[in-house]
């Protein structure tokens, strides 16, 4: 029985401070539930607001890329300076140690391999092994235009519902097939529909002109795949125009880990998602720190 005897007064009531309400840091996400702010909030920084995610699930539909051909041990050294994770279940079981604390973006669509038709995809992972992993987020593939469009739209809006009824925000990744064309209309139409139809973060690609009106019509935070590797500046400057043109991070593989060095290119990465360094700076800082090796 509880020992009721000398039990302290309850009197800080601060009955005149009314109770802070805050608003929730990331655009659009203001009515999600707890869980899903939450989890959102390991993803993007609440400080800055953005995210860099490291993206090491290529192997889903391309084999042992370069870069990737030991996770271990190449992308392993990485995680310190990334704010996410991206990769599959069998890669985060088979690899990553349970004692990493660093939130996990599942990637949760699959089934066609760059030998066949890539837009034919389903549902990967059940939300219940999401919810076993404990994971932040689920990825999954979003054709527009594609052959397969309806059916990646509906795995998408599957994975939503799944989530939503365990707490887990749904990443959508608009792919682009390669006869189509790369420009502010296509990814204007590409990230809405996500967002309209519930995703709770877009990934989609930078492009020259007109991004600002991709990220400005798209209700939801965007943040932007790297796609191939470039030479360290460039994608610097990619990554450095993204964000002052409303992008909330990226989610970027190859301009990391096939990098000369992937540990100074991840934390210059950092600089300009985090701290608006411009793109001169962050690779003089990607040239001190790979020189101090
Ligand atoms: C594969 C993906 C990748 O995660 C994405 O393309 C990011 O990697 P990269 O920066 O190398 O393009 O979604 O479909």
């Amino acid at each position: 029985m509880a020992d009721l005897d000398g039990v302290k007064e309850a009197k800080n009531f601060h009955a005149g401070v009314p109770q802070k309400s805050e608003g929730f840091f990331l655009k659009g996400s203001n009515s999600l539930d707890w869980g899903m702010k939450n989890r959102l909030a390991r993803i993007f920084n609440p400080q800055s607001g953005n995210t860099v995610m490291l993206a090491v699930d290529h192997g889903y539909f391309q084999g042992p890329t370069t870069g990737l051909e030991r996770i271990d041990l190449d992308i392993l050294p990485l995680v310190p300076y990334a704010d996410t994770l991206m990769l599959t279940r069998g890669i985060l079981r088979s690899i990553v140690p349970p004692s990493m604390t660093l939130p996990i973006v599942i990637r949760a669509s699959g089934g066609s391999s760059i030998l066949k038709e890539l837009s034919n995809e389903e549902i990967a992972v059940a939300v219940e092994d999401s919810v076993r992993l404990n994971v932040s987020a689920m990825a999954v593939q979003v054709f527009i235009g594609g052959e397969y469009e309806k059916q990646s739209i509906h795995n998408m809006t599957r994975l939503i519902d799944q989530g939503i009824r365990a707490g887990i925000p749904t990443l959508a990744v608009t792919a682009v097939g390669t006869d189509m064309a790369r420009d502010a209309r296509y990814f204007r139409l590409a990230t809405r529909i996500c967002a309209e139809l519930g995703a709770h973060y877009v990934k989609t690609y930078f492009i020259e002109e007109g991004f600002e009106t991709v990220t400005s019509c798209c209700p939801v935070p965007i943040v932007i795949a790297g796609g191939k590797k470039l030479p360290e500046l460039d994608a610097l400057t990619m990554a450095y125009k993204a964000i002052q043109q409303g992008a909330n991070g990226v989610d970027m593989g190859r301009n990391i880990f096939q990098s000369e060095a992937p540990k100074a290119m991840i934390q210059a990465v950092g600089a300009v998602v985090h701290r608006n360094e411009t793109p001169e700076k962050a690779f003089q800082m990607y040239n001190d720190l790979k020189n101090q090796k």
